[in-house]
């Protein structure tokens, strides 16, 4: 069995991310009949900023990845450390993350200073919603889920790009699955390199065009 863990980033509790999550969810269920899928949704939870005071750097006769901030990190630490495959679903707001998923990536903090860093990763997909029409796209979206997701012990394995595809209240394009829609590419695609993460240099695209 494995457990499969979707996280949804948008501050909204309706909206597109919401409509793709609840998507995957279903796509995941059909498609692994035997296996546990839980949902976070961030407009559900309060997850506060990390502060930066790195309590978490001295952790000595604490739990290791201990944090000062008491909320719903904690609970959703725990389903992060039981997952075995990640599906991030987020908004794209200013070619970065929203800050309810900031918030959530900065709270990774502990992992950094714990020994998840040195574990085999397990798998994580993004996927990434907005209305279109920005040409900066989302390299800086990408980088900072990689980046984050890494110390926690997952590799960013594709990038499915949803933008301008999914309607306001969140219905896909008839016909397209869940789980290798979008315009799917391997997240070695994203360089953040310059203002092209919407269209990534490099990559075969695995899903539609
Ligand atoms: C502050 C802000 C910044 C945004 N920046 C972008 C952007 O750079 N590119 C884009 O395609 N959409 C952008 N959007 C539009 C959102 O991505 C879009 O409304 C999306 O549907 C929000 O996700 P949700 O429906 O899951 O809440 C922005 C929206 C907000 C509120």
């Amino acid at each position: 069995m494995t457990n499969r863990l979707v996280i949804c980033g948008s501050p909204r509790a309706r909206g597109r991310s919401a409509g793709l999550s609840e998507a995957v969810r279903l796509a995941y269920e059909r498609a692994f009949p035997a296996d546990r899928v839980d949902v976070v949704r961030l407009s559900d939870v309060h997850i506060a900023p990390c502060t930066g005071c790195e309590a978490c750097a001295s952790n000595i006769g604490r739990d290791e990845l201990y944090c000062v901030i008491a909320d719903d990190m904690v609970r959703v630490r725990l389903l992060l450390n039981e997952c075995d495959e990640l599906a991030l679903v987020s908004p794209v707001y200013f070619a970065g993350a929203p800050a309810q998923l900031k918030s959530f990536l900065d709270r990774l903090q502990p992992y950094f200073h714990a020994n998840w860093r040195a574990k085999p990763k397990r798998p994580a997909h993004l996927h990434v919603v907005g209305e279109g029409g920005d040409p900066h796209g989302f390299g800086p979206l990408v980088g900072e889920v990689r980046s984050a997701l890494a110390v926690a012990g997952f590799s960013l394995a594709d990038v499915h790009d949803w933008v301008g595809r999914i309607s306001d209240g969140g219905a896909l394009p008839a016909g397209v699955d869940p789980l290798s829609g979008g315009r799917a590419h391997p997240a070695s695609a994203y360089t953040c390199a310059g203002p092209d993460g919407v269209h990534p240099r490099g990559g075969s695209s695995t899903g539609e065009a």
